[in-house]
């Protein structure tokens, strides 16, 4: 008798399953699970290759490369100070995470994970004005730089929705905090390809790379969370949490 109720819960587990087709990006995993942090870190391990790709069933863009529109900051102060400007920014490598941590959001406290990623690449347009040490700096070129050992600390606010297909979360508030290791940064192609200019600037970035990087970082920062929001979004707006997390 016990054998055959474990069948036919089996089989009615089974037909739910099927029923609502749990789409191939989604790894489940189960309330009860004493393991639940790890399978969700499994779970959030398992989406890479789908966010690397996209998911155009539910719209969801490739993040290889992510792509953001424009940060400009100071690097000298003053009026004549070095001020360079990036746009058309291309971010390169960020599917290639590996959670470190996860914590659920309890209450009125925020979810909390921990990333990693090897290596960040970032390819944009470049403008500068005014004088770099005591060259006149104004050009434009290529920007890339190269951000090894990065660490992502993620904090978010969630609510939950309820819609046909059952309760969603969507997330409401994202704060990032980045941490880079060891920042390369370069020009190419800038001043007509004069190259004592293009020298001088590569010598600045390279000496000043954890200067410059911690002034490009807020809006760096500010410009990621916003993009991970409307990517996470899209994923929630999609799949109902009984989805992700099964009684
Ligand atoms: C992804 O990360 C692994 C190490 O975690 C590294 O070996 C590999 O080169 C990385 N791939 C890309 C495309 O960055
Ligand atoms: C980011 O850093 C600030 C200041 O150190 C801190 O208050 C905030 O909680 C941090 N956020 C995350 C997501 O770790």
């Amino acid at each position: 008798m016990l054998k055959f109720v474990t069948i036919c819960c089996l089989l009615g587990w089974a037909g739910w399953a099927v029923g609502q087709e749990i789409p191939p990006y989604i790894k489940q995993c189960r309330r009860s699970d004493p393991g639940l942090t790890d399978c969700l870190k499994e779970a959030l391990q398992h989406l890479r290759p789908y966010l690397s790709s996209g998911i155009p069933e539910i719209k969801l863009p490739s993040v290889e490369p992510f792509v953001m529109d424009q940060l400009s900051l100071q690097l000298t102060g003053g009026p004549q100070g070095y001020r360079i400007n990036l746009k058309n920014m291309e971010v390169f490598g960020a599917s290639n995470f590996t959670v470190r941590s996860i914590k659920l959001a309890d209450g009125s406290k925020p979810f909390e994970t921990r990333l990693t990623i090897p290596r960040l690449t970032i390819h944009a347009k470049y403008t500068s004005s005014g004088v770099l040490i005591i060259i006149p700096a104004s050009g434009s070129g290529d920007f890339d730089a190269v951000f090894e050992g990065v660490t992502a600390d993620v904090k978010g606010l969630v609510s939950t929705n309820e819609k046909p297909t059952g309760m969603h979360l969507r997330v409401e508030k994202l704060d990032l905090n980045l941490s880079i290791k060891k920042p390369r940064l370069s020009v190419s192609k800038i001043f007509n390809n004069n190259r004592i200019l293009t020298e001088a600037t590569n010598l600045f970035l390279k000496e000043n790379g954890h200067e410059v990087l911690r002034a490009l970082q807020p809006q760096l920062q500010k410009k990621l969370s916003s993009e991970f929001t409307g990517i996470a979004n899209q994923l929630l707006d999609n799949v109902p949490i009984h989805f992700f997390i099964v009684d």
